[in-house]
């Protein structure tokens, strides 16, 4: 019987564990601390700091399983995936590391073992290729004579376009970073009885597919010109689950192995395709694993970065799940299968698989009215192409109007043999941000306009309303029209937009009707009427018109939570610090809430877990929150809390939650207090004196902030193959057994000290009373010469002592003299001398110097000498 997946990923770890390796989670697809990569490409990343020695390990053997994204940068797939049998956005890396530990031969046996081995994957050996970096001959000397893999099988690949290191064989992260040759092994799809490195060569029909890249880290990319050698050597490998699955389930294609067999028929039930090897199917069964991963790790689709990765893919899914007739709004129902199929790794996706539904379900939404739309213009701009381009201006329109990522685009084209004008596309895109530009310096100056119109607002009750266009503001003019990319600030007659105020953020979302479509991305007061800011992205829009308005519910509902919960916060506060808490700001928007209030003394821990039970408590009450109509008089004798008397009128809103808080406040809210879920308290400060800041989040976010906690939790007990509970004692147990080690190793050094002392006394040189002692040591501590120098010069009185280290080609030197000697000659001196003559770098004083450079044969021929020279230093002066 095939192993799953799942098994593979799992027999890959355990082998790894059998070798002493360490097994530690995968990193998140944000790369930690690290701008030069947009997404985790490669198992190494989470390592960089340690391969470049920027940052020490308890361990020097690890193994991993690792998510990655290869989408963007230096590799980037998406444009082959679905299109070929391999090419995946998403895919795990399989991965063994050595930090300066085993090298080259024991990486080589390893994959060796695992892949050829009876008891492991039992790969036949004939089917078995491997490529080695030209230059590198020890590599090609191991395969041959170690592994003894007939030489046929073995291809070197040099550097392409005589460019050193540019070679299929030499691996680099990025455009910087640790770097170095590789050996890469392929598997022969064919049985190759006779090898014939030309067939390799050609590859044709991709019959040899590479399964696994064992790179040799021995340097560290500056720059594109300047590459340097690394003190530790180091191993980091690389295999694709997915194609190891593929060939240990005897499939050709990465698509037919279990996982997307199974995703793949779910999708075709779900539409009318049934032909499980349609392209569509495979896309989407690629990408919903990216975007499924993505999101887990709290991206979210935007314009930027790499929430506009994240919104590419989703959109490039949904074009081929409209392309292959599924059903609307169906996507995100699959994440539960992916889930499933992902077994092990499917956790951390099961922990947030209802953020991941919402968040696809939100987009699928948004974009289906475009997505249609924009197809249709498409489809027939293609028909009327003649020379099989389609202009770079349809290709920004779509884009610009109707939200097409290029790529999308391009996907259609290609369908039907279509090149896009990609330069008059990217000069669009320029012209267009330039003006942008000019837009925003207007969007952050529209205080001062003149409105005429009043505005109901309904947003209480309804997210959505038919409206009249009552006034359009552009560059402060009231116009009778705004036209496509134009910003301006529309008024309307009634709107269920909330305008920002009293801390809550004011809502977005989108105006629209047959002939237009305007994006609103933020709604302000003016007075009395409410402007609806933002940008018309198609059409035109006149005064006037009827149009449809639209909030986005998901972000209101979670200001509503917020908002709720600040108020719960403010009654909380009063009841533990006393009512003379006082609110000095606040802010309620949809990821978090921010509130500012007045309160002497230091806030302590047990207060915020204090406050966050009284809060949870509440919330679990679950009570009704209504709103009244009161005079400002009945308000005061219900003693609401007022935060800004003046602003309220004689009649005022209150916002009440049973016997737990009276408020006046014309924000909108849950309807009860059990809808925000749980609250949780992300971070308390003083921001000036006697003010306090608590930034808290609800529902859904704190449920994602506690995963996070939880995360790095499971993280450390998992390194520190430890029960959670147990992670303290044996973080204190392994202190005490650094402290004892490093005590051990003290007195050991001590010891092998004075065997040396002894020694080299024994062996020193006698200059007519003076004793010269030269010694060179191989890869020994720098700082111990140093002691051994001290206690040289302690033992004997006359003494010169120039104690040398050679670690790597390099050497460090450390000379000591006694004092009774600097008449004559010092230490500084003498490191002078060796500095000049071996363009070594040192300095000291008299009675100490040290240094250290290159190590070469000058070196030797100096110290051989040194008794000459001294001579003449203390005796011919
Ligand atoms: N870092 C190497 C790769 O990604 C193993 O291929």
């Amino acid at each position: 019987m095939n192993r799953t997946t799942n098994n593979i990923r799992q027999d890959f770890l355990n082998f790894f564990k059998d070798k002493k390796h360490i097994i530690v989670p995968s990193s998140s697809l944000v790369p930690y601390n690290d701008s030069s990569l947009l997404f985790t490409n490669a198992g190494m990343n989470q390592f960089k700091e340690i391969f470049l020695n920027e940052k020490k390990i308890n361990y020097s053997r690890v193994a991993t399983v690792q998510r990655c994204l290869r989408t963007g940068g230096k590799h980037n797939d998406l444009e082959n995936v679905g299109y070929t049998s391999r090419h995946h956005t998403f895919f795990e890396m399989l991965g063994n590391f050595s930090f300066n530990d085993y090298f080259k031969k024991e990486a080589i046996e390893y994959a060796w073992e695992l892949l050829t081995s009876k008891k492991w994957f039992n790969i036949p050996v004939h089917k078995l290729w491997v490529s080695v970096y030209q230059e590198d001959d020890e590599t090609y000397k191991i395969w041959k004579n170690i592994i003894k893999i007939p030489i046929k099988q073995i291809i070197k690949i040099g550097d392409k376009n005589n460019v050193q290191y540019n070679s299929d064989n030499f691996w680099q992260m990025g455009d910087s970073g640790p770097c170095g040759p590789c050996t890469e092994i392929f598997y022969d799809y064919e049985d190759n009885l006779k090898p014939n490195p030309e067939d390799f060569l050609n590859n044709k029909n991709n019959r040899f597919i590479e399964i696994w890249n064992i790179v040799f880290i021995e340097f560290n990319r500056i720059s594109r010109n300047n590459i340097i050698s690394l003190k530790n050597k180091s191993i980091d490998t690389g295999m694709g689950l997915e194609r190891i699955a593929s060939i240990l389930q005897n499939v050709f294609s990465n698509y037919h192995i279990d996982i997307f067999q199974k995703l793949k028929e779910h999708i075709s039930q779900l539409s009318q395709v049934h032909d499980l090897n349609h392209i569509s199917l495979q896309v989407i069964s690629d990408h919903i694993r990216s975007c499924a991963y993505i999101i887990a790790d709290d991206i979210t689709p935007s314009n930027e970065h790499r929430g506009y990765v994240l919104k590419r893919i989703i959109r490039r899914a949904l074009r081929h799940c409209h392309k292959i007739g599924m059903k609307k709004n169906c996507f995100h129902q699959l994440v539960a299968t992916v889930i499933k199929v992902m077994g092990d790794s499917g956790v951390i996706l099961k922990q947030k698989q209802k953020k991941i539904e919402d968040i696809l379900r939100s987009e699928e939404k948004q974009f289906s009215y475009t997505l249609e739309k924009g197809l249709k213009i498409l489809n027939s701009e293609i028909k009327k192409t003649n020379n099989n381009i389609l202009s770079g201006k349809t290709a920004f329109y779509l884009y610009d109007t109707f939200g097409f990522p290029i790529d999308l685009t391009a996907d259609v084209c290609r369908e039907k043999n279509i090149q896009i004008d990609y330069n008059a596309y990217k000069l669009q895109q320029y012209k267009q941000k330039t003006q942008s530009n000019i837009n925003k310096k207007f969007y952050k100056n529209y205080n001062n306009i003149i409105v005429n119109a009043t505005c109901h607002f309904e947003g209480y009750k309804k997210n959505k309303t038919k409206s009249l266009v009552k006034q359009i503001v552009i560059n402060h003019k009231s116009v009778s029209k705004a036209n496509k990319n134009e910003y301006s600030i529309i008024f309307l007659n009634k709107t269920p937009f909330y305008p920002e105020s009293g801390g809550q953020i004011g809502d977005t979302g989108e105006l629209y009707n047959k002939t237009c479509y305007f994006v609103v991305e933020n709604t302000k007061k003016y007075g009395d009427s409410i402007g609806h800011i933002g940008k018309l992205i198609s059409g035109t829009l006149e005064t006037n018109t009827h149009i449809n308005t639209q909030i986005h519910q998901l972000n209101r509902t979670a200001i509503q939570l917020n908002h709720s919960a600040t108020h719960l916060l403010h009654s909380a506060l009063r009841n533990i610090f006393g009512q003379y808490v006082c609110q000095k700001g606040s802010l309620v928007t949809h990821t978090h809430l921010r509130f500012d209030f007045s309160y002497q003394n230091p806030i302590e821990i047990f207060q915020i877990q204090q406050i966050e039970h009284m809060i949870n408590k509440y919330i679990r009450q679950n009570v009704l929150i209504t709103t009244q109509m009161l005079s400002l008089e009945e308000a005061k004798k219900k003693q609401a809390i007022a935060l800004f008397e003046n602003q309220y009128s004689s009649i005022v809103r209150a916002v009440i939650m049973k016997d737990i808080s009276i408020e006046l406040c014309s924000g909108t809210h849950a309807k009860r207090t059990g809808d925000i879920g749980i609250f949780k308290i992300i971070s308390y400060s003083s921001i000036a004196s006697g003010i306090k800041r608590i930034e808290a989040v609800t529902g859904h976010e704190a449920i994602n902030y506690l995963h996070k906690k939880d995360n790095y939790i499971t993280d450390l007990s998992l390194t520190l193959h430890c029960n959670q509970s147990d992670i303290k004692d044996k973080i204190e147990n392994l202190q005490n057994k650094i402290k004892y080690i490093e005590n051990k190793i003290t007195k050991l050094q001590k010891r092998e000290n004075q065997n040396y002392i002894t020694q080299l006394l024994k062996n020193s040189y006698d200059l007519k009373g003076i004793k010269l002692i030269i010694h060179i040591f191989h890869k020994y501590e720098h700082k111990l010469l140093r002691i051994i120098t001290d206690e040289l010069k302690q033992k004997s009185k006359q003494t010169i002592t120039i104690l040398i280290n050679v670690k790597n080609n390099r050497f460090t030197i450390v000379i000591g003299v006694t004092k009774n000697l600097f008449n004559y000659i010092t230490a500084i001196k003498i490191m002078k001398m060796i500095s000049e003559r071996t363009h070594a770098k040192g300095g000291g004083k008299k009675e100490i110097a040290e240094g250290g450079g290159i190590y070469t044969e000058k070196l030797s021929i100096i110290l051989k000498n040194m008794p000459l020279w001294l001579d003449q230093q203390l005796y011919q002066t």
